[in-house]
């Protein structure tokens, strides 16, 4: 890796000297023609557009692409490019592929000989990419910040960051990652779950454990997957805000003990228990974002009211606000105390779940006298046939009487007889 950065650059700088020199000369013929123009000046603007309109080295410029060998940078922007340009040069360590159309990034996207030895940031921010496949950055021994926000990541592979060699997964080396609003729409998502697809990716083969920082918002999460933060012990930064988070009581912090912010503002957050509350107390450097949650005031917030009134870690605290119940509505957390705090006295929780037990098993037993009956129908349909031929039996017979008795002639004889 050294020897191939010291070539390319030193190589570079013969080129430019001799294109200065070049260029001086040019200036000095022209100011000396014209006499008024100066020299240093139009020799400066010359060599910048030589720069950024003929790149040096046999690194050329791919096609819709902007290079400056001088920042280091690659720009290939809003040019719908379908796949990664082939012809990348060699001294690129910015790389902008952002509102492409790139739709899948295959294994060793970036793979070239000899490698992309020095890039370091890659951004591939909005480029409609739906999958990346296993070992899709592999190859590039110094990326360190790597953008796949704004992308609608169907399929992510667990090793995208891994690599693809099953056996033999080498530490990644990034250390920024940003996968912002990632989720694909609802109809495009796979059977399972977008947070376990991620959380896979993340933590396939420790590799990640380099990482700083983690940037995970707007992605409809609506929980955190248990042990990804495990695998991620370096963490700094970890933006989880504008999600649907809704509890991080299977969440464990413990480990984070780089941790510097955190961020889980416009969350579904209804409130932090003991477990988590003294996880984030443990963590020596942290700053903890929680605004615009609707915070559920009720008796289960008495803790993280007095939390809240001790602690440090929380940033803004004084605007946090519950939303539920509606009486509570807008109240800062802050002012409550424990006789605000209360859960509804008339059905509280334990007797809660009991009526619905009941309703649960009153339902059953509903359920099972009816498939009793559905199963015997045969024998009830019997049963009726009985009762009723019994009926009319009976029936039959009473109208006979009945018959027998309204018959005038059928009287006289029996009056006859009687006689
Ligand atoms: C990219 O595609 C869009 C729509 O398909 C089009 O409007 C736009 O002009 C294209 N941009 C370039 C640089 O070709
Ligand atoms: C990547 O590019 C997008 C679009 O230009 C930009 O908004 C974003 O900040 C860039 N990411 C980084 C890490 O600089
Ligand atoms: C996987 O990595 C190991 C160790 O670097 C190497 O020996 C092996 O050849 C690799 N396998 C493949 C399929 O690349
Ligand atoms: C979802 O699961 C069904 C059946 O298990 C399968 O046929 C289908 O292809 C799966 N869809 C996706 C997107 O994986
Ligand atoms: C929040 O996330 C949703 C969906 O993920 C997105 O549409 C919206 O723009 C995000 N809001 C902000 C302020 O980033
Ligand atoms: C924290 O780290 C210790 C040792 O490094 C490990 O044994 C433990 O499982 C980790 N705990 C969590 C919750 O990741
Ligand atoms: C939470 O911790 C506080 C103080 O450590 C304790 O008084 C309280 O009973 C605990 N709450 C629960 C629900 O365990
Ligand atoms: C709780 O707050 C109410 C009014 O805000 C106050 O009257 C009461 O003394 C407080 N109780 C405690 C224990 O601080």
């Amino acid at each position: 890796m050294p020897g191939g950065c010291s070539r390319g650059p030193a190589a570079g700088d013969g080129r430019l000297r001799l294109a200065r020199l070049a260029l001086v000369l040019l200036g000095w013929v022209s100011s000396s023609s014209l006499t008024s123009s100066a020299p240093s000046t139009s020799s400066t603007s010359f060599l910048a557009s030589a720069v950024s309109a003929q790149p040096p080295l046999p690194g050329q410029c791919p096609q819709l692409c902007e290079c400056s060998e001088a920042a280091r940078t690659v720009k290939c922007v809003n040019r719908n490019l379908t796949e990664v340009p082939a012809d990348l040069p060699p001294y690129v360590r910015n790389l902008f592929l952002t509102g492409n159309q790139l739709a899948v990034l295959p294994a060793g996207a970036f793979a070239r000989r000899p490698p992309l030895a020095e890039l370091a940031a890659l951004n591939l921010s909005g480029s409609r990419l739906q999958e990346v496949r296993a070992g899709a950055f592999e190859h590039l021994p110094s990326l360190r910040q790597l953008d796949l926000s704004h992308n609608p990541l169907a399929h992510l592979s667990p090793f995208t960051f891994s690599g693809s060699n099953a056996s033999f997964s080498a530490p990644s080396p990034l250390v920024e990652l940003m996968l912002n609003h990632v989720v694909p729409p609802e109809d495009h998502r796979q059977n399972r779950s977008f947070e376990g697809m991620v959380a896979a990716s993340l933590r396939a083969g420790h590799a990640l454990r380099g990482l700083q920082r983690l940037e995970l918002a707007s992605n409809h999460f609506l929980f955190l997957p248990r042990d990804v933060l495990a695998h991620l012990p370096g963490l700094r930064h970890l933006d989880l805000r504008n999600n649907s988070l809704v509890s991080l009581t299977y969440v464990s912090f413990r480990n984070l003990t780089h941790l510097q912010s955190l961020h889980l503002e416009d969350n579904a957050l209804k409130v932090l228990h003991n477990g988590t509350l003294a996880e984030l107390q443990s963590l020596p450097h942290v700053r903890v974002f929680l605004d615009n949650n609707p915070w559920v005031c009720d008796c289960h917030m008495v803790d993280m009211v007095a939390w809240l009134k001790e602690t440090e870690v929380v940033q803004g605290k004084a605007r946090l606000a519950c939303a539920f119940p509606e009486k509570m509505r807008n109240r800062a957390l802050l002012e409550l105390n424990s006789s605000h705090l209360e859960c509804d006295p008339i059905l509280p929780p334990s007797l809660q779940t009991s009526y619905v037990f009941l309703g649960i098993v009153l339902a059953l037993i509903g359920a099972i006298f009816l498939l009793v009956l559905y199963l015997n129908r045969k024998g009830i349909k019997k049963w009726m046939h009985n009762i009723r031929d019994a009926c009319r039996d009976h029936m039959e017979g009473y109208h006979y009487r009945y018959e027998i008795n309204a018959d005038p002639r059928l009287t006289n004889l029996s009056s006859n007889s009687d006689v």
